[in-house]
């Protein structure tokens, strides 16, 4: 076959993306575990054997590769063997030829080898010929007088002989060490080799070898020679097939990762995953020349067309029309488009299921095997052919419309360039899509019927509305879809079409509309701005539907940029219309806003008017407003600390989301990253991480609900969170304006940098957040509490470590550094108090954070500041409660008072123990051995100094601790400047530390350190 050739070239052809074969493998683990018991096996002295399938490029030499490896690292003697494809003709035995090339080439492994005359002709390429006759069932033409026709078989043709004396060269390596043997691509072996396996596989038993085969499983039609061998071997007791099937999603990612070297953009990551189905070889060829910019690499196309291009010309038809139809097709389709009789088109279909290019679905349709199979079809089509195919097809679907949906309709309309019926049929898609809860695929389908407008001379007649309207329909779908930068592009065109003599109250809709989606891209100011252009737009009197929401949307943008009074009024005249005119969605609309602008209302009242609201959003049939409120009443109890409530509310909100179909739309989205966060905080981290992770795909105005697992996986200490973080910070740039993805991603970079005692980056990173906040969000950026509360944590360590020896111009740097960061958080507290009075029980706790940490930072224990953060944190912060304690445990440490630091110190060591927040429970362990406190902690040894350091580094360490020069350390121990130095390096370098400084404070971390 063609294809093995160009498939081996195409791949020499990758060359700007590095080449894995010394990469780790990526999974593959049960795979590897099965065939290593083969191995076993062999090892225990009996003989085994695996048939090893797979498609084409799905990874068998990889995996090979991999067993090979770990086979010779046992002292496996590994011999392997390749048929390559040479046609019809094969030089016979050429993969066991090669397989013993070693053996040829040291005739001492075995000496049979040097002396059988049949081995010698064999190695030296002298073979005893292919069979004389073909074997009866490989197509002997009886209608030909044949020259040896009626000579007997001869009855052994000296093949026998042959057979004999390799399982005799292999029996003798064997008896000097277990032996691997693998037969690569046996798919193209001769007969002669197939008749070898065959005769090896059987002749051998209480032999310490083991023979893998692979094949390529797509390759093998329905009367390839090798599958009547096939199933005569998987009888034998010994021989077990393994499929390697295509490599789950996660699996390609991290080899597209890999290979790219960290250089591809998550989004090509995503593409090339979709694309290559699990298929290893198209991952790197299509990242290949995703680098390079093409669609589709040329050397793939030719692999792929090269199986096409065997088949029969009726078959090549039925492929075509298969590819043009779409993903899947019906029989009936293929019948009514294709021009075939039905027997050519029956067998013509079997041909291609036959050879693997189209297999059977569940649902009675064929589809491509595989997906780039397809596009390669369609990319070799003539433009004029494909053209013609879509006409054919849409002829037939607008025929029996029952065969197709709406969607496919659109697409061979406008692929035949038929316009007019692929804008209608669009548009009925749409309608479909929506009633099916799928505002993503509607969006589609409106944009594509939009694109068409001005092609179909009666777009508005066929569509039953302007092109305002559809305009409006659209941003709409846009939103439930969570695609708000969509949804403002749209309305502001709508506007544009307007015009300025347009109907006041219609422009007015329009323009509140239009407000309401550009405070979802936080454009707060911009809001305020069109909402007040709708009021005064529209008369207040008499009361009207597009006043009261004009009214409603205009008091919740004078909210959101602290125009209380302004709001004030808008909202009583909103609620008083509202109620007036029975419109209960923008009554609860209006109340939501009202209730949640200032923080000292009484809880009471919160919760009722938001109870009234939530009724009536759902009276009114409002899906959007219901999302509100439900995101308010949890909201409410989280910021109160009343975490179960939060996520009862959450989940009921995001239950009901996924039914309707707007999973990911605004505030569906908001309610389960609060979900991740409550989680986290109620201290369910298993629970947390697997909500973030739910989708691996998130639309990207959601990507901080996958981003929000950091909580976890940095509280965890999880290696993953570095690639997590890595993947959220490259968003940022291009989704700058959503700022609870920057503030998750902040808070994890600070927090990651802090345990790694990495305290400038930490505070870099802090700085950097918190003034993205300050400028995002001008009157509410609590949210710096945090970022500022973990960022010293690390400060504070530096300037202890500082101050330990003896460096005090090092602890007033950080010192300086700390209090900045300080009267940030100060400041925000109080520009929040201004604009919206009391702050919740989390911002509290956090406050009393950053009050203790600054503390520290200065250089005092304040343990009754810690016992304030403990406190502060009761409210159910598991994590950070426990964080609290460690410190409490250490100020009380300080201040003499060992029993309550050893009982603080277990309590928080139980919490971190029970969320596997190793980092913390680190901490807390190193803590109590440095103070040696009376306390049993599960799994704690007590400190081992010397394990670490000799007796006489101890003692260096002790006096480097000190802030001791080397010439000062050997004076007081006795020995030379020089001696003492070369202590000194071997501490640093045992530690892992970059400097003296550096290894006194790892050693007082993990407690090596006497206590002052
Ligand atoms: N699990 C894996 N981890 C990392 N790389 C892999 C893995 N599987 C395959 N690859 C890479 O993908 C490419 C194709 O894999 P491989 O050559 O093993 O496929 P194959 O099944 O042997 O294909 P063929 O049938 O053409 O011989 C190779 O470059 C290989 O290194
Ligand atoms: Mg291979």
């Amino acid at each position: 076959m063609a294809s093995a050739a160009v498939l081996s070239e195409a791949r020499a052809t990758i060359d700007v993306v590095p080449r894995w074969d010394d990469a780790p493998i990526v999974g593959r683990a049960d795979e590897l575990g099965r065939l290593l018991a083969h191995v076993q096996r062999a090892v225990d002295g009996r003989s085994s054997a695996v048939l090893l399938s797979g498609d084409a490029g799905v990874g068998k030499t990889r995996l090979l590769d991999e067993l090979t490896a770990r086979a010779a690292e046992r002292g496996i003697r590994v011999l392997s063997g390749h048929c390559v494809d040479l046609g019809e003709v094969g030089l016979p035995y050429l993969p066991f030829v090669d397989l013993l090339r070693p053996v040829a080439a040291e005739p001492e492994l075995a000496p049979i080898a040097a002396t059988n005359p049949v081995l010698t002709g064999l190695l030296a390429g002298r073979t005893p010929g292919p069979p004389p006759v073909p074997a009866p069932t490989e197509g002997r033409d009886l209608s030909r007088p044949l020259p040896n026709r009626a000579a007997p078989q001869p009855a052994d043709d000296g093949r026998l002989q042959l057979f004999e004396s390799v399982a005799g060269l292999i029996c003798e390596l064997a008896a000097a060490a277990p032996l691997l043997i693998v037969l690569e691509d046996v798919h193209w072996a001769d007969r002669s080799s197939r008749d070898l396996l065959r005769y090896l596989l059987s002749r051998l038993v209480d032999e310490p070898v083991v023979v893998v085969a692979s094949y390529r499983a797509d390759d093998l039609h329905r009367r390839h020679p090798l599958r009547p061998l096939l199933a005569e071997l998987v009888r034998l007791p010994t021989v077990e097939r393994v499929e390697l099937a295509p490599l789950p999603d996660a699996d390609v990612a991290t080899l597209v990762r890999e290979l790219a070297a960290g250089g591809v953009p998550e989004s090509t990551v995503d593409d090339v995953v979709i694309r290559a189905e699990g298929n290893a070889f198209y991952a790197e060829e299509l990242l290949a020349a995703g680098l390079q910019g093409e669609a589709l690499p040329l050397g793939l196309t030719d692999v792929l067309l090269a199986r096409v291009e065997q088949r029969s010309l009726a078959a090549q038809q039925v492929l075509r029309i298969a590819a043009v139809a779409g993903r899947r097709v019906r029989h009936e389709l293929v019948a009514a488009v294709g021009g075939l009789g039905t027997g050519e088109l029956e067998q013509a279909l079997a041909e291609t299921v036959h050879h693997h290019l189209l297999v059977v679905s569940d649902d009675g349709r064929y589809r491509f095997r595989h997906a780039l199979l397809r596009e390669a079809v369609l990319a070799d089509l003539l433009p004029g052919e494909r053209v013609r195919l879509h006409a054919s097809i849409a002829a037939y679907l607008a025929e029996v419309p029952a065969a197709g949906t709406a969607a496919e309709r659109a697409h061979h309309a406008r692929e035949s360039n038929d316009l007019p019926s692929a804008f209608s049929a669009s548009l009925e898609a749409a309608v479909a899509a929506c009633s099916v809860g799928a505002p993503a695929e509607q969006l589609q389908h409106l944009e594509a019927a939009l694109a068409l407008w001005p092609a179909v001379p009666d777009a508005a007649v066929r569509a039953g509305r302007d092109q305002v309207a559809l305009l409006m329909e659209t941003a709409a779908a846009a939103r439930s879809g969570g695609e708000s930068h969509r949804a403002v592009a749209l309305l502001r065109s709508a506007l544009g079409e307007l015009g300025p003599d347009a109907d006041a109250v219609r422009v007015a809709r329009v323009r509140y509309t239009l407000a309401q989606a550009m405070v979802r891209v936080e454009d707060v100011a911009g809001a305020h701005r069109e909402s007040a252009a709708a009021l005064a737009l529209v008369p207040a009197t008499p009361p009207s539907e597009a006043r009261t929401w004009a009214a409603a949307t205009h008091a919740r943008m004078s909210y959101a940029v602290g125009a209380l009074s302004e709001g004030d009024a808008a909202a009583d005249e909103a609620l008083a219309a509202a109620a007036a005119l029975g419109m209960d969605d923008a009554w609860s609309d209006t109340a939501v806003s009202q209730v949640r602008a200032r923080s000292d209302t009484d809880p009471a009242v919160v919760r009722g008017l938001l109870d009234e609201a939530l009724e009536r959003a759902r009276r009114s049939g409002d899906v959007d407003v219901e999302m509100r409120v439900l995101f308010n009443l949890a909201s409410v109890a989280f910021e109160n600390g009343r975490i179960e409530e939060c996520l009862s509310w959450a989940g009921q909100a995001t239950g009901r989301a996924r039914d309707l179909g707007i999973e990911w739309s605004f505030y569906p989205a908001e309610l389960r990253h609060l979900q991740v966060t409550a989680l986290y905080v109620a201290g369910d981290w298993d629970a947390s991480l697997a909500e973030a992770d739910l989708l691996a795909r998130v639309p990207e105005m959601a990507a901080h609900v996958r981003a929000a697992g950091l909580l976890v996986l940095v509280g965890r200490g999880d290696p993953a969170a570095e690639e997590r973080l890595g993947w959220a910070k490259a968003l940022i740039p291009r989704l700058r304006e959503h700022v609870l993805l920057g503030l998750v991603t902040g808070a994890a970079e600070i927090d990651l940098a802090a345990w790694k005692g990495e305290a400038a980056t930490a505070a870099e990173a802090a700085l950097g957040a918190c003034r993205r906040l300050q400028a995002q969000w001008p009157d509410d950026h609590l949210g710096v509490l945090r970022l500022v509360g973990t960022a010293l944590a690390s400060a504070a360590d530096a300037a202890a470590a500082a101050r330990l020896v003896g460096d005090a111009s090092g602890a007033q740097r950080w010192v300086t550094a700390g209090d900045e960061l300080i009267d940030i958080a100060r400041s925000a507290v109080e520009v929040h108090a201004a604009a919206y009075g009391p702050m919740g029980v989390e911002a509290q706790a956090w406050l009393t954070r950053v009050e203790s940490e600054g503390a520290r930072l200065h250089g005092d224990p304040a343990p009754d500041r810690w016992r304030a953060s403990v406190e502060g944190f009761g409210f159910g912060h598991a994590y950070e409660q426990a964080r609290s304690r460690w410190r409490l445990a250490e100020a009380l440490l300080a201040t003499g008072d060992r029993v309550s630091a050893a009982r603080q110190a277990a309590a928080a060591h139980e919490v971190a123990v029970r969320l596997g927040a190793t980092p913390l429970r680190t901490a807390v362990e190193a803590l109590a051995r440095r103070g040696r406190l009376d306390v049993a902690l599960p799994g704690v040894r007590t400190p081992d100094v010397s394990a670490v350091l000799t007796p006489r580094e101890a003692e260096v360490l002790a006096l480097l601790a000190q802030g001791r020069t080397n010439k000062q350390v050997g004076a007081e121990l006795y020995i030379s400047e020089k001696t003492a130095s070369v202590h000194v390096s071997n501490i640093i370098a045992k530690l892992g530390a970059s400097g003296r400084t550096e290894a006194v404070a790892i050693a007082a971390a993990r407690g090596l350190l006497p206590t002052p």
